[in-house]
């Protein structure tokens, strides 16, 4: 295994010699526990790195760099038009970094390399996206009715002092999903990565200062969620907390939060339903339902994960998604041509297992899954459940592995239709795969989810709106929305006499 590691660049073996530190007022320094813990690569099982374990001391340090920064310091002033440079250069660093960040994220996350580069460059046109609106922020002329003559207007002033925590799905794009938007705003920043995956947050924490971010604009603080997590979310001098996670340690943010009212945003679960009508593309539809849920290993907070096929085709679809799982290769995400990587860790592996294990034990068929599993890593094959009922624990829960629940239906009631795919507490995603479009719009408007995609899975465009009805969250990303939930919205009215 350990040979596929020559192939990584000499940049990349430099910086996972380097000892790693925590970002505190634009400078590496140690945490205060003086401990580090292990990185893993989870398609070897080995220890690539030793990070800081950073704690509520730390974190104390950071939101007081980041305070300073939002108050005081050439932030504080900034122009817009500043903001939108700097952040532009960041992309630019982003692109020119971008195989060495690839690699980085392989090695972390598991996920194959070219799938990670990709990845990379869809982070520098978010950071360009949300770059432009910094100068774009316009609030309006309010008319007012009051007796006498008024000049009032709205204006978009940022929120403070930000505490951002993500997982490890994606490791580099969920830091990147944050930070732009804040940073445009003219917030700071005190992110917090996952201790599955901390080395792209730190490798971006360099090319930040790089770009030339003034100190304390941007802080990056490693550790444990219970520990470094936990302290800043309940921080009192934090503004605003910005999640992306499960739904449980969600609930836990909002009552860390309620000390001081700080303002939360939530990108959480997802049991999200994909719809094949029976006059679909299947060509199509197909792969599309497959990568729904086999893409990332599964490890997708909106993977397609509830499959609802209308019974004239079901059979079809069911057996053709399974041997699209079945072709699927799966490996250590250096190696060539391997479409699949590990699950993240142990803990998650085991999870996703239990899951199938309890499928099977509840009495539902179970395709595919058989590919020989390669030797290290924490590997899981794509399975498929087959003749799911709505009352299983397999189809209420999210399973976050590459493990598909399907289901077929008969009716042509809409409303119906839509019960099944309402009949979760989550709302992040639906897909529906029909050539219908009248029914796409009808059917779009009938489920209670944030993102909606006919004949394609999931848009990750910089400009749509993305996050959760019900308990997949509050907020939303990406977009012009995104840049607002981090701000506050002033009203000023001016009596003109
Ligand atoms: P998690 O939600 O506990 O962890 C996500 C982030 O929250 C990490 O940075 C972690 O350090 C931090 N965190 C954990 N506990 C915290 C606390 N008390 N206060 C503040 N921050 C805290 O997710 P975990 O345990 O890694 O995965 C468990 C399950 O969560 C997965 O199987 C999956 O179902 C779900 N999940 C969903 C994600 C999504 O994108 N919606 C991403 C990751 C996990
Ligand atoms: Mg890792």
């Amino acid at each position: 295994m350990h040979t596929l590691y020559s192939r990584l660049g000499a940049n990349v073996t430099a910086f996972l010699a380097r000892p790693h530190r925590l970002l505190i007022d634009g400078q590496w320094v140690e945490p205060r526990s003086e401990r580090r813990f292990d990185v893993e690569d989870p398609g070897t099982g080995a220890v690539i790195a030793r990070v800081a374990e950073g704690t509520a001391a730390d974190i104390d340090l950071a939101v007081a760099a980041a305070r300073r920064a939002f108050e005081s310091g050439p932030w504080a002033t900034s122009r817009p038009a500043e903001r939108t440079r700097l952040l532009l250069r960041l992309a630019e660093l982003l692109e020119q970094h971008g195989d060495e960040l690839a690699q980085l994220e392989t090695l972390d996350n598991g996920k194959p390399l070219a799938v990670a580069r990709r990845g990379i460059a869809g982070t520098a046109d978010m950071v360009r996206y949300m770059a432009g609106w910094a100068t774009k922020l316009t609030g309006e002329a309010v008319p007012l009715s009051m007796p006498g003559e008024w000049h009032a207007y709205t204006a978009h002033e940022p929120v403070g002092v930000v505490g951002q925590i993500i997982p490890w799905n994606f490791p580099l794009s969920m830091a990147i999903w944050k930070l732009a938007p804040a940073l445009a705003a003219g917030c700071t920043v005190v992110l917090k990565p996952a201790e599955q995956t901390p080395l792209n947050a730190l490798r971006l924490g360099e090319l930040i200062l790089e770009a030339g971010f003034p100190p304390g604009v941007v802080n990056i603080v490693t550790g444990f969620g219970g520990d470094a997590g936990a302290a800043l979310a309940a921080h009192p001098g934090v503004d605003k907390v910005a999640f992306t996670g499960s739904t449980q340690t969600g609930k836990r943010i909002v009552q860390a939060a309620l000390g001081n009212l700080k303002r939360v945003t939530l990108e959480l679960g997802g049991k999200s339903p994909v719809f094949i009508f029976p006059d679909a593309d299947l060509e199509a539809a197909i792969p599309g339902a497959a990568n729904a849920i086999f893409f990332n290993s599964g490890q997708v907070c909106s993977a397609g994960s509830r499959l609802y096929v209308h019974r004239r085709v079901y059979d079809r679809v069911l057996a053709d998604i399974a041997a699209h799982g079945e072709r699927l290769r799966l490996g250590h995400g250096l190696e060539e041509g391997v479409d699949l990587g590990p699950l993240i860790s142990r803990p998650q592996r085991e999870r996703v297992e239990a899951y199938v294990a309890d499928g099977r034990a509840s009495g539902v068929e179970v395709l595919g899954g058989r590919q020989v599993l390669p030797e290290h890593g924490h590997f899981v094959a794509p399975t498929v459940l087959a003749d799911t009922r709505a009352d299983l624990r397999v189809v209420r829960e999210e399973i976050f592995g590459p493990v598909l629940c399907a289901m077929p239906f008969d009716d042509d009631d809409l409303e119906r239709l839509a019960g099944l795919a309402n009949d979760t507490e989550y709302g992040l995603f639906a897909g529906i795969w029909t050539r219908d479009l009248t029914l796409a719009h009808r059917f779009a408007r009938r489920i209670r989810a944030g993102s909606v995609s006919v004949n394609a899975h999931m848009v990750n465009d910089p400009a749509l709106p993305f996050g959760g009805y019900k308990q997949s969250g509050w907020g939303r990303e990406r977009g012009r929305e995104a840049l607002e939930l981090y701000c506050e919205l002033k009203s000023v009215a001016i009596n003109l006499g």
